[in-house]
């Protein structure tokens, strides 16, 4: 594959190795007012901050169909120190978690906010989880509240979750709950508790193969990795305007969607909604989007959306685009250019990383079909199943020396499953494999365990079989994911049921409404199989690499173990 040129060499980061030989993460810490003061909130650093100085710049744009908003750094300043204040009176201490449960609007972005002056621990969720979803997570942390909105707040399981004490919500509230405007009677001046770089930032749940979701805990110390990979990636300059087109509930929604741009001093632009070429295309235009990170589906399903819709839009303002959570074919950075008259950033990382840490770069020639190069500061490698650093070209596990600023704290209440993560100290295994080429470009193979990637966002096969075996008509459940050309891997379930149920298509259909009504839409199966038998070990674990292979037409591989299934 050809490289292409880069896209602009005069981007902030000068040349690639040059940085990458010579930065340290040290360099950073000048630009935070903690390496003057000690004393530490990112709350502070990402908004406050900048009162004085550009205060009136817009920090976050937010349209959906109804509303269409604008709010400065000032603004989200004193909004947010209303809501601390309200937090405060409900007694709501430093490491208290709290859930965000709600869709995307401005109080979404002024509550988190306000609740990391306080101190306490953000735990942000996909407004797509339903009940059991919700309770496997707030089981996990133990929230003493939530802030919600009228719309989903009914699947908040309150009487289980015995923790939570306060229910604040956008809109209509009933019995005992707080309103969200309650903050408008409160002071418009807070004093953020002062922190240490290693004290907890938030959280956000996440899927292994394994198990229920496991608690990522990052802390403070990764505003310095969300700061200089806005600058070098992103390539930010403060009149951007930038949109991240995650949600906050997943951690790019949290990490670019307001730390990177904030810290940077930098507005973001909020789309509430459904996804819709047009509407995406109608909001790149308005609101003149100058740096944009997205997913590999969404680009797909732009491009499936045709030429002659992009061409009516001004899309002129575009200067950064930057993709994430999927591989990023080449066919889609082709596109790009002629599109957009520029290429697609591929950029990799994960949940527990809390920053990009491989990316193409602005100044970098990109190869389409590669993730980019490890960022200045971060050691990446591939290595084997014992621990040993591989030669160029050899597949294996992705690895990244422990120690970058953004690095998870821990997993919530599981040192286990932390350590897990770091069997080959210092390295950090990703459960990625990955090799790299002779020029040191990262390629993406697959991943190692049986997580699902559909359209970007991680689903753990145990939490969908667990919701599966709750219907009555199901034994056992065995899921996979199953390449796919628009959302890269779509959900699989292979279903053994009851004797005398009712196999057929009213089945499928309704085990795919159980789950999407038990769990989350994202984790509902597409394809529903019912087997007989499902391919076990001898100690009972469902071989989901046999049914995986079984699917894909491939050699089963070693079934020693297997039993007599
Ligand atoms: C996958 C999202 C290929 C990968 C920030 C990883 C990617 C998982 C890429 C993490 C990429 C992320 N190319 N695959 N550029 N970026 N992934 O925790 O399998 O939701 O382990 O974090 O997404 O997903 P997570």
């Amino acid at each position: 594959m050809e490289k292409l040129k880069a896209h602009n060499p005069y981007a902030m980061m000068g040349d690639y190795d040059r940085a990458y030989s010579s930065f340290s993460f040290k360099d950073v810490e000048k630009n935070f007012d903690w390496s003057k003061t000690g004393k530490v909130n990112i709350a502070h650093e990402a908004v406050d901050r900048h009162v004085d100085t550009i205060g009136n710049h817009i920090a976050l744009r937010y349209l959906n169909d109804e509303r269409e908003e604008q709010y400065t750094f000032k603004d989200i300043s004193i909004l947010s120190n209303r809501f601390a204040n309200l937090l405060k009176e409900l007694d709501v201490v430093r490491g208290d978690r709290i859930f965000i449960f709600m869709p995307r609007s401005p109080e979404l972005y002024i509550a988190f906010i306000g609740m990391l002056k306080v101190g306490a621990i953000p735990v942000p969720v996909f407004e797509a989880f339903m009940k059991d979803g919700l309770l496997d997570r707030m089981g996990d942390c133990d929230p003493v509240a939530v802030v919600t909105s009228d719309i989903v707040k009914s699947r908040i399981p309150k009487e289980e979750v015995k923790s939570l004490k306060h229910v604040i919500v956008t809109g209509q509230t009933s019995g005992n709950e707080i309103s969200f405007n309650d903050i408008k009677g409160k002071s418009p001046d807070f004093e953020p508790a002062w922190l240490g770089l290693d004290d907890p930032l938030l959280i956000h749940y996440t899927s292994g193969s394994t198990g229920k979701p496991k608690g990522v805990l990052h802390a403070q110390r990764a505003m310095i990795g969300h700061y200089q990979t806005g600058k070098w990636i992103l390539n930010f300059k403060e009149d951007d305007v930038h949109w991240c087109t995650a949600d906050p509930g997943w951690v790019t929604g949290t990490s670019y969607g307001i730390f990177s741009p904030w810290l940077n001093g930098v507005g973001i632009v909020i789309r509430g909604g459904r996804f819709s070429p047009k509407l995406w295309y109608q909001t790149i235009e308005k609101l003149k989007v100058t740096v944009w990170y997205s997913a590999p589906t969404a680009f797909r399903l732009l491009m499936g959306a045709g030429d002659d819709l992009s061409k009516n839009f001004d899309l002129q303002s575009l200067r950064m685009i930057v993709s994430v959570g999927e591989p990023l074919n080449s066919e889609v950075i082709q596109w790009s250019l002629k599109a957009f008259n520029q290429p697609i950033h591929d950029s990799w990382w994960m949940t527990e990383c809390g920053m990009m840490v491989i990316s193409n770069y602005p100044t970098m020639p990109i190869l389409p079909g590669s993730m980019g190069k490890p960022f200045p500061g971060v050691e990446a490698t591939v290595i084997d199943d014992n621990g040993t650093i591989l030669d160029p070209g050899k597949v294996g596990n992705l690895a990244l020396k422990k120690g970058w600023p953004s690095m998870m704290k821990e997993i919530w209440k599981n040192e286990e499953k932390f350590r897990k993560y770091f069997k080959f100290d210092p390295w950090f295994i990703s459960g990625d494999s990955a090799y790299i080429d002779e020029e040191g470009y990262f390629h993406f193979i697959g991943r190692v365990d049986d997580v699902i990637n559909t359209s970007g966002e991680r689903v753990g096969p145990f939490e969908v079989e667990s919701r599966l075996i709750e219907h009555p008509a199901v034994i056992e459940a065995g899921v996979i994911g199953k390449p796919d050309p628009l959302r890269g891997e779509i959900i699989k379930a292979f279903v053994m049921l009851k004797d005398g149920a009712n196999e057929g298509a009213n089945l499928k259909r309704e085990l795919m409404d159980f789950v999407k009504k038990g769990l989350a839409a994202h984790a509902s199966p597409r394809e529903i199989e019912f087997v007989k038998i499902l391919p076990k070990t001898r100690s009972g674990k469902i071989l989901r690499r046999v049914l995986k292979a079984r699917e894909l037409g491939l050699e089963v591989g070693d079934t020693s173990g297997m039993g007599d299934n």
